[in-house]
């Protein structure tokens, strides 16, 4: 890895600051309760989105009293380990659902995930936005190893050579050992395209009815707009000394074909040709624009 922030452990690129070995390796045997939710994701692909929707969805447009929460707080990740950002599981276990938000590969997740105990959301977002998101976060992000211009970076996306390692294994483990999950997939441009029926999509496989008032409350909180000023939501109070830049930690664009105003038509092209290999026999096709 040329980043020397991250460590390889299986096919995953791990932060040195937030996780570790052995409490990944721990994981494995982590016990799954029937009604918990995980939240998946490779890195830049709708994770706070999604997170910010089902944190809503569970707390009915935040009506129960804990309106101050962050979001992370209801949906920790699950292989974080850090001092900074620190989960009190105990606390946690009485919650029900547990919501869990994640980056981690199909090898590494908790085992009996992968016997339909639990509830499994997977957000899959175009691969060139993925590059250019992440490639606008390792510029802000201080422990990562800066990228001397985008070309570099692409070579770094291309390789693996990034958090959470190459995005077409990761995709490809997911989509392919679909049926040992009870899992919805979903994707970013449908829900910059009709966020409503996403919603509504999540609350039918979660088994949750939202009044129609409490439905428009979910897609408005979760808006864009919205969402950048939401404290809670934002990433604003993650520790400070994280980010070179304090505004639009997370929220930055959320647009679709951002990446062509970084890629070139041959990088383009290049991404087209790796894409069709590695995805040959896998239903995702995206809207690139
Ligand atoms: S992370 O660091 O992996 O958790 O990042 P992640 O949350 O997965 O992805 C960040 C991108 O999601 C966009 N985003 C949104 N788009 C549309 N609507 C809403 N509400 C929203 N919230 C976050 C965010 O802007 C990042 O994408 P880019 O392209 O960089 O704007």
């Amino acid at each position: 890895l040329s980043d020397p922030n991250l460590f390889r452990y299986k096919e995953f690129c791990f932060h040195s600051m937030l996780h570790t070995k052995e409490h990944i390796e721990t994981l494995q045997d982590f016990k799954i309760k029937h009604d918990d939710v995980f939240l998946v994701t490779y890195p830049k692909s709708g994770t706070i989105w999604t997170q910010h929707i089902l944190s809503l969805i569970c707390s009915e447009g935040y009506r129960n009293g804990t309106e101050e929460t962050t979001t992370d707080t209801r949906i920790p990740w699950l292989e974080t380990k850090s001092p900074d950002i620190h989960v009190d599981w105990t606390k946690y276990a009485e919650i029900s659902p547990r919501l869990f938000t994640t980056h981690l590969s199909y090898s590494l997740i908790p085992q009996e995930l992968k016997t339909k105990k639990g509830k499994v959301i997977y957000v899959v977002r175009n691969p060139k936005d993925v590059a250019a998101s992440f490639y606008h976060f390792y510029n802000i992000f201080v422990h990562l190893k800066k990228p001397a211009n985008f070309d570099e970076f692409m070579e770094r996306f291309l390789a693996g050579d990034v958090v959470a390692g190459l995005w077409f294994d990761h995709v490809q483990g997911w989509y392919s050992h679909k049926d040992e999950f009870n899992v919805l997939f979903l994707k970013y441009e449908d829900m910059i395209m009709d966020l409503c029926s996403i919603v509504q999509k999540i609350c039918k496989f979660l088994g949750r009815e939202l009044d129609e008032t409490t439905l428009n409350t979910v897609v408005e909180k979760a808006s864009f707009k919205n969402m950048k000023m939401d404290t809670r939501a934002n990433g604003e109070h993650l520790p400070g000394q994280f980010f070179n830049e304090n505004k639009a930690r997370f929220m930055r664009k959320g647009t679709i074909g951002d990446w062509k105003n970084l890629m070139t038509v041959a990088q383009s092209e290049q991404f087209d040709a790796i894409f069709k290999e590695k995805m040959k026999g896998l239903p995702i096709i995206f809207t690139w624009d």
